[in-house]
């Protein structure tokens, strides 16, 4: 054999060796990441024995070279040493690319029968949820919804309301006070005096609230709870029109059916004062239920609500409307206690303990 053949045939034996590496493994099992670096050496394997500067190359030069009478043969021998080289690169190069592509396709798999993760959807606290309905009903009835300060000056929250000085209410058992003489309001009905202050009349306006007052928690009270205040000044305002109105939307709030009921009573903002009932939604004012004493209005066929009267002239004075001209009607009750209502809710604590277990019920 001539040096240039056994050149070509070294060439031929040294890719082997070097491939018998790749060649012997399983190269459909193997691991995907080992499959990357196989590739690599692979291609490292290509360059070294088919590119530019490898030995087959080299022998390719040589044909030219080679005595006449063996350059056919001497060809041959060269052709098909670098034909086995590259087709078996070939087939392994795709091999291995496969391989990849196939770990790939795996890892990205979605199994769509597994069930989703739900989101855990949040909902309204009952308080907003009872507040939002009844702003909603007086919205339609051409009331704007207004909300202002907690913290008052003793001039909103007592003296424009016509709350004289030692009024029971001034107490500072009764109300929170900062050091700096401020006030934790204890009702919204200051909104009644900052909106005409604002806006004077005539006006119509709801305004939710949260007050507070210097009451030891109990399934009743807690020291902060929420108002709901209503208020409408224009001129020729009778009480007919308070009766109408709170009656209105107790109606809407639960049945066509429900009545109302005005009992004199007192109040220093209000001239005459009374305080309102509506019949019970449950028994429908009859008292009993299924034989028994219906539960929410303990019997009673009635439901306390809240306060109302007729805006006190001082009052609308105080906010620089003239009473000769304009007068007005309001109200105002607490929602915790709507809400324990409609929720049949026996603690109104529970309503600020945060207990997603509690809140989870009033959707
Ligand atoms: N502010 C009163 C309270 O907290 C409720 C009330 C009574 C509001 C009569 C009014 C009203 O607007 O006219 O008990």
């Amino acid at each position: 054999m001539s040096d240039e053949a056994k050149q070509v045939e070294t060439a031929g034996s040294e890719f082997e060796r070097e491939f018998a590496q790749i060649g012997e493994l399983d190269l459909e099992r193997s691991d995907p990441s080992k499959a990357e670096d196989l590739l690599r050496i692979l291609n490292d394997l290509k360059v070294r024995h088919t590119g530019k500067k490898s030995a087959i190359a080299g022998a390719k030069k040589l044909i030219g070279r080679v005595a006449a009478e063996k350059r056919a043969d001497f060809g041959q021998l060269v052709q098909s040493v670098e034909n086995k080289i590259v087709s078996k690169i070939a087939e392994t190069e795709e091999k291995l690319k496969d391989r990849i592509s196939r770990a790939k396709t795996e890892s990205e798999r979605l199994d769509v029968t597994i069930p989703g993760r739900r989101p855990r959807t949040g909902h309204l606290h009952p308080i907003t949820i009872v507040r939002q309905k009844i702003e909603d009903i007086f919205v339609s009835m051409g009331y704007s919804i207004e909300d202002d300060r907690e913290i008052e000056t003793d001039h909103y929250n007592f003296d424009a309301l016509n709350i004289p000085e030692g009024h029971p209410a001034r107490e500072s058992q009764d109300t929170f006070y900062t050091t700096d003489g401020f006030a934790l309001r204890s009702q919204t009905s200051t909104v009644q005096i900052r909106a005409m202050e604002r806006r004077g009349a005539p006006i119509r306006i709801l305004a939710p609230g949260r007050v507070y007052r210097r009451d030891t928690p109990d399934m009743t009270h807690t020291p902060m709870f929420h108002q709901l205040e209503g208020l409408c000044v224009d001129k020729g305002i009778t009480m007919a029109h308070l009766k109408g109105t709170v009656t209105e939307w107790l109606q809407r709030l639960f049945d066509k059916d429900t009545r109302t009921r005005f009992r004199p009573s007192y109040f220093p903002f209000t001239e005459p004062s009374a305080e309102f009932d509506f019949s019970c939604f449950v028994c429908h004012g009859s008292g009993k239920l299924g034989g028994e004493r219906c539960r929410p209005c303990k019997g009673s066929g009635w439901i306390e609500l809240g306060g109302s009267g007729m805006v006190h002239p001082n009052v609308l004075r105080a906010c620089n409307v003239d009473p000769t001209v304009y007068s007005g009607f309001a109200f105002g009750f607490g929602l915790e206690r709507m809400a324990a209502l409609v929720y049949e809710i026996d603690d109104i604590r529970h309503m600020f303990d945060n207990d997603v277990r509690f809140l989870e019920q009033f959707k």
